[in-house]
């Protein structure tokens, strides 16, 4: 396959991938940096990639240190590894917030299940439950929409890595703001 085949096949499994939870790159590691310039990480969900524009959607909670961390810095990175096609893809790229009230996020809400509109509503994330070990219960699924954001990331490199038994393989890709293919070509693994 050509350098252009495998950006368009890596892209087509990311958009598969959001659609269900069997697929390779559902779960993702979302990288930010913080406020002492430390890097963070967690897994997130991947709810929508979209391979035309090179972009991915993810949920959050507004609460939590990663939309703080990115609100003030957007450059993040996107760390994937898909078990079934061996490949390892690293984005780097940047954030753009859309907070409760905003088109994005009421749309993306109204397609929640209730069950993830009521992971939402319990307290702020990271902050601590006290004496009572957490229960599980929160406040029903009407609270969380004003805590509820979506941050789409638009990508601006990919770093494509292929297991193989033989011989490795490796590529990287430049996308201009639009997400169009800028530059593409081999690298040793
Ligand atoms: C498999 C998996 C999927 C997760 N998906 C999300 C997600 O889509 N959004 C999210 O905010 N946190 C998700 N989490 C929780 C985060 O990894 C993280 O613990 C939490 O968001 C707090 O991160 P922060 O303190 O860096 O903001 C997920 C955790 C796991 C294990």
């Amino acid at each position: 396959m050509n350098l252009s085949g495998i950006d368009a096949a890596a892209w087509a499994e990311l958009e598969v991938s959001a659609t269900g939870s069997q697929s390779g790159f559902r779960y993702v590691n979302l990288c930010s940096v913080d406020a002492f310039g430390r890097p963070q990480a967690r897994m997130v969900v991947l709810r929508r990639a979209d391979g035309a524009r090179r972009l991915m959607e993810i949920h959050t909670d507004i609460r939590s240190a990663k939309w703080q961390e990115i609100c003030a810095k957007p450059a993040v990175t996107i760390l994937g590894f898909s078990e079934q096609s061996r490949l390892q893809l690293r984005f780097q790229g940047s954030a753009e917030l859309h907070g409760p009230g905003s088109e994005l996020a009421n749309e993306a809400w109204d397609r929640l299940s209730p069950w993830t509109r009521s992971t939402y509503s319990g307290g702020p994330p990271g902050e601590n439950v006290g004496e009572i070990s957490p229960t599980g219960e929160t406040n029903g699924d009407a609270e969380g929409r004003a805590f509820f954001g979506v941050l789409i990331f638009q990508a601006e490199t990919m770093d494509w890595f292929q297991l193989r038994q033989a011989e490795n393989r490796r590529a990287v890709f430049r996308y201009d703001d639009r997400g169009v293919p800028a530059d593409a070509r081999w690298i040793n693994p």
